[in-house]
């Protein structure tokens, strides 16, 4: 319950109305441990990982991080006493990885996009931005100040007209594989767009990164395109954590000089760099890629056969689709009380009537685990009226 000082928000009706309507939120307690995680409790199979490959816990890499913690944090930022070596060979590795001059590491993701993005657009430019990106993107060119123009989802016909109708400085921006519908933005034609109009390209290639494209240099690369700006989150396909972005070596510099999210926050701890700068080589081998693939294939194609309505995700991100979100939290609890963990995404993650369970398979996901969990979808879909 609210104080009383607290009335003049109306908390209590807000979070009423989120209960009303089906939208409100509670913590679960989480441990994971491999393929599974502990649940308030209850082991269950996790299907709704980021750690794509499965090296969060990897030897090698937990081995890396413990092997460079010498303290918990650099307490400092960057620009004052935070800027340890291993921040600059991460960096480095980062770049020739995503084939830019220059990298920049920020302490997450989120980060990263608010500070490119805010750094480089402002009251005097356009930016065109996909009405399906990340939260952390739609934050982020608010905070710029720029006009706004949002796109139909992966239509660049429609980016096309906005973009022709519009003067002055102008970028576009899409996630390389969207988060809550793992399908993948057409790049290439948003960059003959992008060279027709003379706009700033910007990828967030959070879920592509190291999992598509040659070497794994992530869905600009798959797509063969130049793109100005590559951002993206370590801890999701590299099973780290820390975000970055990688560009021209001038956009580095303006970044370092100019960006709010850089400059006046405390550095990414050092640990967390060096254990990243153990794992990209081997993110890079390829054969957790090889075996995570076998299990897109495996599950998306029992889950069809079921009756399932899963959009048209081409990527680990396989979106089961609910509509109303009572049901898709109903499912989510039945596959619980049946040894599956997925969770039910719904507004405003995703559109309102159009929640889903957001499973995301890994590496470390065998046959075995796959089969059980398609069978445990199928009936967990019949009992709620999923499927
Ligand atoms: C597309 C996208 N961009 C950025 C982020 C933020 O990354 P991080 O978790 O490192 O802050 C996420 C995380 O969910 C994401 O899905």
């Amino acid at each position: 319950m609210a104080s009383k000082r607290s009335d003049a928000f109306s908390v209590n009706e807000r979070l009423a109305a989120l209960e009303r309507d089906g939208l409100y939120r509670t913590l679960k307690n989480v441990r994971i441990g491999g393929p599974f995680a502990t649940v308030d409790g209850k082991k269950a199979l996790l299907l709704c990982s980021n750690d794509y490959l499965g090296l969060a816990e990897d030897g090698r890499v937990v081995r890396a991080a413990a092997k460079a913690l010498k303290h918990v944090s650099q307490c400092s930022s960057r620009l004052i006493a935070g800027n340890d070596p291993s921040m600059m060979a991460l960096e480095g590795l980062l770049a020739g990885h995503r084939g830019t001059e220059a990298a920049l590491v920020y302490p997450t993701g989120y980060m990263a996009n608010l500070g490119a993005v805010s750094a480089l657009a402002g009251k005097n430019s356009t930016i065109f931005s996909d009405e399906l990106n990340h939260a952390s993107i739609i934050d982020a060119c608010r905070l710029s100040g720029a006009r706004v123009e949002v796109f139909r989802h992966n239509d660049i016909d429609h980016l096309e007209k906005l973009a022709s109708r519009t003067k002055g400085s102008k970028m576009v921006i899409t996630e390389g594989i969207f988060s809550m519908d793992g399908d993948s933005a057409d790049l290439c034609r948003i960059s003959e767009v992008a060279e027709r109009h003379g706009m700033m390209t910007i990828v967030d290639d959070a879920h592509g990164d190291f999992i598509f494209g040659p070497k794994f240099a992530g869905v600009p690369a798959l797509a063969g395109v130049d793109t100005d700006v590559h951002i993206s989150s370590m801890s999701k396909g590299l099973g780290c954590f820390g975000g970055y972005v990688a560009t021209s070596k001038g956009i580095r510099e303006l970044l370092i000089n100019t960006s709010r999210q850089f400059i006046y926050t405390s550095a990414l701890p050092d640990h967390l760099c060096a254990a990243a700068v153990a794992t990209v080589p081997i993110a890079k081998k390829g054969d957790l890629q090889k075996r995570l693939f076998a299990n897109i294939a495996q599950f998306s194609g029992m889950l069809k056969d079921a009756g399932f309505t899963l959009g048209n995700s081409k990527s680990q991100i396989i979106p089961v689709i609910v509509g109303a979100e009572r049901k898709a939290m109903d499912f989510s609890r039945e596959l619980l009380a049946n040894g599956v963990f997925a969770q039910a995404m719904r507004y405003p993650t995703v559109k309102k009537g159009s929640a889903r369970l957001r499973v995301s398979l890994t590496a470390l996901h065998g046959k075995a685990h796959i089969e059980a969990a398609a069978g445990v979808f199928a009936k967990a879909g019949r009992k709620t009226g999923v499927i």
